[in-house]
């Protein structure tokens, strides 16, 4: 199994599935990281881990349409078979989304469908939780369709934040979920496939392999 992870910024979750495929010896590979820019704290640890790495500029393309196209040649070089986007705040496009229908996996620092959709990233997310006063946020992995955080729900797991002070203590323990969660990911799609029922998730063991 072939993973690309797309990532925008510091990518401590690329490096959580990184560090979690190697330590349980995961049958899969990161085979590419993919930025849409040239410095990011992700790059310097693709280079750690001699990952390849590949820079895509949406802004280089004069359609969404293009950019995709420029994606795929990359995605199809790699053989990629699961994309994981972690931190990537580019719109994927839908011809990227049609051609890995279903295999297109995001990870949102609260619990979705709260808290999420255009603008609704990093710092701002924890703020507009701590703001809203509620007792728990967490993280939703879900499926990337064409509308920013609105695909099917995956995973979802909560914590308790009665005792956060302020944005910044609800990021570092959400940050904590999304590190041992999204790396299992991993084993789940070793295991199970991936079917989709209107917004629900249903998965199944993975009987592909038995006769090779
Ligand atoms: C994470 O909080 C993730 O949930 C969100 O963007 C952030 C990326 O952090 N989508 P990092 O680059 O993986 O450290």
């Amino acid at each position: 199994m072939k993973i690309a992870v797309l990532a925008s910024g510091r990518g401590s979750n690329f490096r959580a599935i990184q560090e979690h495929i190697q330590s349980e010896k995961l049958d899969c590979k990161i085979s590419v990281l993919i930025c849409d820019k040239p410095s990011t704290g992700a790059l310097d640890i693709a280079r750690r881990f001699q990952i390849s790495t590949e820079v895509i500029s949406p802004g280089e393309f004069p359609t969404m349409e293009k950019f995709g196209s420029a994606l795929m040649n990359v995605l199809g070089k790699y053989r990629i078979d699961f994309i994981f986007l972690a931190g990537y705040l580019r719109k994927i496009p839908i011809n990227v989304i049609t051609r890995f229908s279903n295999r297109i996996f995001n990870i949102h620092p609260a619990l979705l469908p709260s808290f999420g959709g255009k603008g609704m990233y990093g710092k701002r997310v924890h703020e507009a939780v701590f703001q809203a006063g509620v007792k728990v946020s967490g993280v939703t992995i879900h499926l990337v369709n064409s509308e920013y955080d609105a695909g099917p729900i995956v995973l979802q797991k909560c914590v308790s934040i009665e005792e956060c002070t302020s944005p910044d203590e609800i990021a570092a323990k959400v940050l904590t979920l999304e590190h041992k969660y999204y790396p299992q990911m991993v084993n789940l799609l070793l295991a199970q496939e991936i079917a989709v029922n209107g917004k629900r998730v249903v998965l199944r063991e993975r009987k592909d392999d038995q006769n090779k």
